[in-house]
C-alpha cells in the first residue's frame, strides 16, 4: 500500500468515526412534535469532537437543530474553528432513508466557525454518505 492509499484509509476511518458519533447523538434527539430525529458531530481544528441532537419545544419556533447544539457546545467550551461536521437525520426508530442536509440557519451559524476547507458529511450510515465542501453549500453567506 502506498502512502496515498494509507492516508485515504486513515481519512475514511476518521469520517466513519465522526458519522458514528452523529448516529449516537441522534439517539438523544428530543423530537416529540416532528418525529424527525437528527444527530450531528463536529470536529475542531485541534481534533476534538462535539455532538448534538435536535431539541424541540411545544412552542415550535423555540426548537434548536442538532448542528447548532453541537456548535454551541463547542463554542461554549472554547473551540471556534471547525474542520468538519457529520449530520444524520430521519424519522424516529428508522434508519435514515434520505440525506439530511443542514438547514439555512445552521449553515449561517456554521459559517461563523467553519475553516476554509471545512467538510460536511451528510450521512445515512457510516458507509453511505455524501461529502461537500462547506463553502460550496453556503457561498456568499453573510459575514461581518
Ligand atoms: N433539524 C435539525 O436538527 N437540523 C437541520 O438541519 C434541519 C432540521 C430538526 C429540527 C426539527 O426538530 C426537525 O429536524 C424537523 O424539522
Amino acid at each position: 500500500m502506498d502512502l496515498f492509499e494509507n492516508e485515504q484509509k486513515i481519512d475514511n476511518e476518521e469520517v466513519q468515526q465522526l458519522i458514528q458519533s452523529a448516529i449516537q447523538a441522534r439517539e438523544n434527539a428530543y423530537a416529540p412534535y416532528s418525529g424527525f430525529c437528527v444527530g450531528a458531530a463536529l470536529r475542531t481544528d485541534n481534533g476534538m469532537t462535539f455532538t448534538g441532537c435536535n431539541v424541540e419545544n411545544a412552542s415550535y419556533g423555540a426548537t434548536i437543530c442538532a448542528e447548532r447544539v453541537a456548535i454551541s457546545k463547542a463554542v461554549s467550551a472554547g473551540y471556534t474553528q471547525f474542520t468538519s461536521i457529520a449530520i444524520v437525520g430521519g424519522a424516529r426508530d428508522e434508519e435514515p432513508s434520505a440525506y439530511a442536509s443542514p438547514c439555512g440557519i445552521c449553515r449561517q451559524v456554521l459559517a461563523e466557525f467553519a475553516t476554509d476547507n471545512c467538510k460536511v458529511y451528510v450521512a445515512k450510515s457510516i458507509r453511505d454518505y455524501k461529502i461537500f465542501s462547506f463553502w460550496e453549500l453556503y457561498p456568499e453567506g453573510f459575514k461581518k
